[in-house]
């Protein structure tokens, strides 16, 4: 392959560099393309346009390859826990035993929030979201450690970034834990970081829970699933609003705004509504197809498609592999469970799905299994969060840290109205 690639306008011919990435990709380098033409690009939704280069993740969208820092998700998910595959995004490599056990003891320690913190999570309405409060709960938290927020002090940061980790369980089951009405259960040192989350949410009001290692290990390999995805729409809002040397609790609480939306993370509700719903209609699966097919409906499959993704989405295929098995083990047969099985078979058959390479996504099983723990379904995309801060935090560093890092600023092309003059409000139609 050449070094460059030409671009031919009229009269006028330029050379801009390709950047080859360590797994071939390849990038056309247009950063000078204004200064040399005038002109711009135009990629609406981004879909041709490479934001940055990152070290972070790897994926393949045609191979279904995912894979963190190198390692394949497939091995991660089998040999690590959440914890220590937030180690690995945050710091490029995996820790051996003693930075592990500092780094998890470190976490655990810091769980607790101030109680002014406690006060704002408890005077939200009881049915607020707990998408708006966990943004809210984040951006509040920094108010409490201020002389913490300053971007470009290592030390700052790293304390602020522990924090953040350890904290969003918390601020997650007290939020969940005052809609419900229920006594806050404070964490407890002596558990681990999964469990800990897992006994504040679902405790009684004497904080009784007996974990079940199989709702840990579910809920692990959810987390670590879910950690990293390289510039989806919160990462890259992440980045955006940490390029403008925003502290690191204001660029995760927008990630938290940007994964709320139900194209994004939020599908994961939005997919178990939708089996809820098709449940109601005597499981009628093939009418819903019918409905995401039909282009005068706005109805979409929840849980199915992907931007990257147009062969099976690896994540998904480790979540149904994962549901069957705790299905089986606790012996119960959920019906959405039968249901989704039933409408990937019905869609990954039809001409529609198959014209245009709609698999199955992340979300898509990712309900079945929380709801097999006991998570309530308005929190499944919170603990999507959960899972995805690592990877969050990951990016906002790496961008942090390249010599190249500038403002995130895109252009447009302008179609509105030339210059107009200014009528007087008397004269205005
Ligand atoms: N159901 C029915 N049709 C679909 C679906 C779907 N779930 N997804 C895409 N299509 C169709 C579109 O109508 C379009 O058809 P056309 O070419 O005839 O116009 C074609 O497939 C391409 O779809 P786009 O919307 O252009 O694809 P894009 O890459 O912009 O969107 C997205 C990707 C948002 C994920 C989309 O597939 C979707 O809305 N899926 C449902 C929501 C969802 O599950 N989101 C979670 C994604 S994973 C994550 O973010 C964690």
């Amino acid at each position: 392959m050449s070094e460059n690639a030409r671009l031919i306008n009229g009269e006028q011919e330029i050379e801009f560099p390709l950047i080859i990435g360590s797994e071939q990709e390849v990038g056309l380098d247009i950063s000078k393309l204004r200064a040399q033409t005038g002109m711009i690009t135009l990629d609406e939704g981004f879909v041709n346009t490479g934001s940055t280069r990152s070290a972070i993740t790897f994926l393949n969208g045609e191979q279904g390859i995912l894979r963190y820092c190198g390692y394949a998700i497939e091995d991660i998910a089998d040999k690590c826990d959440f914890i220590e595959s937030a180690y690995l995004l945050l710091n490029g490599e995996l820790p051996n035993s003693e930075q592990l056990s500092e780094f998890r003891s470190a976490i655990i320690s810091e769980m607790d929030i101030p109680e002014g913190l406690i006060n704002i999570i408890t005077s939200f309405p009881k049915d607020a979201h707990p998408m708006a409060v966990l943004s809210a709960a984040v951006n509040a938290l920094s108010t409490y450690y201020q002389d913490q927020v300053d971007p470009l002090d290592c030390g700052q940061v790293k304390s602020s970034i522990r924090r953040l980790i350890a904290t969003l369980p918390t601020i997650a089951a007290y939020s969940h834990r005052h809609a419900t009405g229920q006594k806050l259960i404070t964490p407890c040192p002596e558990l681990g970081y999964v469990e800990n989350f897992l006994r504040m949410m679902l405790a009684d009001e004497d904080g009784n829970y007996e974990a079940d290692p199989d709702f840990v290990d579910a809920l692990n390999l959810l987390l670590i699933v879910h950690a990293d995805h390289e510039q989806n729409c919160s990462t890259s809002t992440v980045r955006m609003v940490g390029s403008a040397n925003t502290n690191v609790y204001a660029s995760i609480a927008a990630g938290i705004c940007a994964l709320w939306g139900p194209l994004h993370g939020g599908a994961n509700e939005a997919c178990v509504n939708m089996l809820k719903q098709i449940a109601a209609d005597d499981g009628d699966v093939e009418k819903y197809v019918d409905m995401a097919k039909d282009k005068a409906s706005s109805f979409r499959l929840m849980g199915f498609g992907h931007r990257v993704y147009k062969n099976y989405d690896p994540r998904a295929r480790i979540f149904k592999k994962a549901c069957d098995e705790l299905l089986e083990k606790l012996d119960t047969d959920d019906p959405l469970f039968l249901i989704a099985q039933k409408l990937e078979r019905v869609a990954l058959e039809d001409e529609y799905f198959v014209a245009r390479k709609l698999y199955p996504n992340v979300d898509f099983y990712s309900g079945v299994i929380y709801r097999a723990i006991g998570i309530p379904v308005e929190m499944f995309t919170v603990l999507f969060a959960m899972g995805r801060l690592p990877g969050w935090i990951a990016h906002w560093q790496e961008m942090h840290a390249s010599p190249s890092k500038r403002i995130c600023r895109p252009r447009q092309v302008y179609t509105g109205p030339n210059g107009r003059e200014l009528p007087e409000i008397s004269e205005r139609s």
